[in-house]
């Protein structure tokens, strides 16, 4: 049967009101051009039919959302930088202003002439910030480091993907550990992290969305939100080569504290970027070549 697509949208927000879930129009044409295999500009105005598998599909994916997931959870991919990643709950979703590191590192690779050197990433979840420079340069080689098997399991899934799996090694480990250096070797030229830096006491805070769907182990930083930087500080000397970087996202209000650490670990900031909500978010540092 033929419906409006209008009244299609109109239902569905309404049903998700009423389990109370705030969504909007563009969302659940989003999930309804999913269901229909088609790009949701198709759906503007007019008219729709779907089979009864369709019907069914359409169905699940609002329950799933009345339950908060996020849409990309839902759809199982989520566009970062120039590709599509494929997400799941075992992931953090790529967030927009990890673009702005994935910028910076690619820009320093190109100004330092880099392009055939090693890079290291600390906790790469999805693995959207190591492919995505990966994809950058065809003769970088890099190392991705995460605690989560099933995390590893997805990245290796998206560097196939965009056809940088020869050139990514992707181990299992723990920064906490005392024998993490031996498990992901030294002098590298760039070290890049994304670490947890929520305070523990706040993610009882988060959005629905981000604390049932994103891992925990993504999110929380510890106590004052600043732990696994402090231990990435003190792992960096024997990570990057003198004269290296680190690339590094941070919390809002972290980047003085974080520069702090790493400042006191031998490396100078080089220059500290803002997202477009002008909050400073990505820190850059230059290993000094005397320690
Ligand atoms: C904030 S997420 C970043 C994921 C991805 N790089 C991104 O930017 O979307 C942090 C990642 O670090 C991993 N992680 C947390 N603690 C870790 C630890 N002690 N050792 C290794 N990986 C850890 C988590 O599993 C998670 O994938």
């Amino acid at each position: 049967m033929k419906q409006s697509i209008n009244l299609v949208i109109e239902n569905a927000l309404q049903e998700l009101r009423t389990a109370g879930t705030e969504s909007d129009g563009y969302e659940i044409r989003i999930l309804l051009s999913d269901v229909l295999g088609v790009e949701p500009s198709v759906l503007m105005f007019g008219e729709v039919e779907m089979d009864e598998a369709q019907e069914k599909q359409f169905h699940e994916s609002l329950e799933k959302r009345k339950h908060h997931m996020p849409t990309d959870k839902i759809l199982g991919h989520r566009g970062f930088y120039k590709y599509d990643f494929k997400v799941s709950e075992d992931v953090l979703t790529p967030r927009p202003d990890t673009e702005i590191l994935v910028e910076a590192a690619i820009e320093k690779i190109k100004g330092k002439k880099l392009e055939s050197g090693k890079i290291l990433e600390l906790g790469v979840g999805s693995g959207c910030i190591i492919c995505s420079v990966l994809a950058e340069f065809s003769a970088l080689n890099g190392v991705g480091v995460d605690i989560s098997a099933q995390a590893l399991a997805i990245a290796k899934e998206n560097a196939k993907e965009l056809g940088v799996e020869k050139r990514l090694d992707l181990c299992l480990g723990n920064w906490f550990d005392k024998d993490f250096l031996s498990l992901v070797g030294k002098e590298y030229d760039i070290l890049l992290s994304n670490p947890p830096y929520i305070k523990s006491e706040e993610i009882k805070k988060l959005d629905e969305e981000v604390k049932q769907y994103d891992p925990l182990m993504a999110l929380d930083g510890g106590q004052d939100g600043l732990e696994s930087y402090r231990q990435i500080a003190m792992l960096a000397p024997s990570l990057v080569k003198n004269g290296g970087y680190v690339f590094l996202e941070v919390g809002e209000n972290q980047s003085k504290d974080v520069c702090r650490i790493f400042n006191a670990a031998g490396f100078v900031t080089e220059e500290i970027r803002k997202d477009l909500s002008a909050i400073e978010r990505c820190v850059v540092l230059k290993k000094m070549s005397c320690i």
